[in-house]
């Protein structure tokens, strides 16, 4: 099969990585695609989220199945319009990746279907979201409904905070819509959980666990994602059972009863206290940097996987997963998610490449003038596979020692929790 991944990010490269083991591969293509990308791939740089040059270019190359990466063109219905030009692709369609891309779609199914989740209301009007964050106890979670690339939730401690982010989502700051939620505050560990599904049967991923404030010890502000390890032993079976139970059976039951159901992988956050689970969100791609690290402790074919989502015969398909420990440290540009300075130079990346048990995501690379430059947020994904978690850990941080790049920043802490649990 001719397969294009469609996105630009860490996740995208971990993708490619597992697509080029596949035996059904011909040859991979991938849009916008990056530096390191491009090592695999043949990568094509155009706007994904324009659906007719998306068209052309599946035409020209003969695509048989498009994989999309990212959220934003499965909000707007990507799949949709390649399934009616009979083009195969992988992620739901538009009604049910609302899941994601409107957060008072997805809190609503949840009290519907009796999800567990943290207690909300929903928000269109400016004056009534102030007269009701007068009322809670804090803090309070305020989120933008629509997507805000990760920057439309926050924490509010105080009644400032909380009034300056109703304010932010009014003014529209995160090109979201004028609608937000405000929720309860759940405290507790977080955890990824996926499962690929055909609407009907689905099938879970390993776990993993992501840590999203920039600063070591979960300080700092929200990221799109620091650092991810798998397994994640927060994730224990009995919560797995639990989760699939209370949150996946219901939620695809629901998405079959609005006529739609949802096929793909779906991307469980939830918040874990006390042995029992509550959703944070839905996401209805793989997660950044979960990806990378579930891409190398998958043994089976992921075309296999993501056919049997589109086929309807997901349960047919066996899964089968390493016993190893994997790891991915993110080295972000310094300065984000704030401001940050395009275009300083990676050196040395081959030296850490070279490293035993180390394979290295781009995220935002390029190569010029033989240099290669770092030009978005996140930028590496350094991931290695061991025995044990440590033992990846020690690989990662050695290599990332090896990395000529002064303008850049990590966490050092990646896996702490589950070192500390034991
Ligand atoms: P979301 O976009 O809904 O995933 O929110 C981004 C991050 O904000 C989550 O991964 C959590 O770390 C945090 N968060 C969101 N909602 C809550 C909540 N109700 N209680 C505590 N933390 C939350
Ligand atoms: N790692 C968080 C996300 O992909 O949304």
């Amino acid at each position: 099969m001719n397969i294009l991944v469609l996105g630009n990010g860490a996740r995208e490269h971990a993708l490619c990585y597992a697509i080029t083991k596949s035996q059904k591969l011909t040859k991979l293509f991938c849009a916008p695609g990056n530096y390191g990308i491009s090592n695999v791939a043949e990568v094509h740089n155009f706007d994904i989220n324009n659906f007719d040059m998306l068209y052309d270019f599946c035409t020209e190359k003969a695509i048989d199945l498009v994989v999309v990466g990212p959220e934003v063109p499965l909000v707007n219905g990507v799949v949709d319009f390649l399934e009616a030009k009979d083009i195969k692709a992988f992620g739901p369609k538009k009604v049910p990746a609302k899941l994601e891309g409107s957060k008072i779609f997805m809190k609503d199914i949840c009290a519907q279907y009796n999800i567990p989740t943290a207690k909300y209301k929903n928000f269109i009007e400016k004056t009534a979201a102030e007269a009701y964050l007068h009322k809670q106890t804090l803090p309070v979670v305020i989120k933008a409904s629509g997507l805000a690339a990760g920057k439309g939730v926050t924490i509010a401690t105080t009644l400032d905070e909380g009034l300056n982010a109703i304010n932010d989502i009014f003014n529209d700051k995160f090109g979201s819509g004028c609608e937000l939620v405000i929720e309860e505050f759940m405290d507790g560990e977080e955890a990824s959980y996926f499962v690929f599904t055909d609407g009907k049967n689905y099938i879970p991923l390993s776990s993993a666990q992501d840590h999203k404030r920039i600063g070591d010890g979960d300080t700092g502000p929200n990221t799109g994602g620091m650092g991810a390890y798998s397994p994640a032993p927060v994730f224990t079976q009995a919560i797995q059972d639990q989760v699939n139970k209370e949150m996946i059976e219901p939620t695809l039951k629901a998405m079959r009863d609005l006529g739609t159901p949802y096929q793909g992988i779906l991307y469980a956050g939830v918040m874990i206290k006390n042995n029992y689970a509550k959703l944070v969100e839905y996401n209805v791609r793989f997660g950044d940097p979960e990806c990378q690290v579930l891409m190398l402790r998958l043994r089976s074919d992921i075309v296999e996987l993501i056919l049997g989502t589109i086929e309807g015969n997901i349960h047919k398909i066996h899964t089968d997963w390493n016993n190893n420990h994997v790891a991915t440290v993110v080295i972000a540009s310094n300065g984000y998610p704030g401001e940050y300075k395009k275009g300083t130079i990676i050196r040395s990346l081959d030296t850490a490449e070279d490293h035993e048990n180390i394979e290295i995501f781009h995220a935002g690379t390029e190569f010029k003038n033989n240099e290669v430059l770092a030009v978005g947020g996140r930028v590496l994904s350094v991931t290695s596979s061991d025995r044990d978690l440590k033992s990846a850990l020690e690989n990662i941080y050695s290599a990332i020692d090896t990395i000529d790049w002064t303008e850049s920043t990590y966490r050092k802490d990646i896996g702490w929790r589950a070192i500390e649990n034991g």
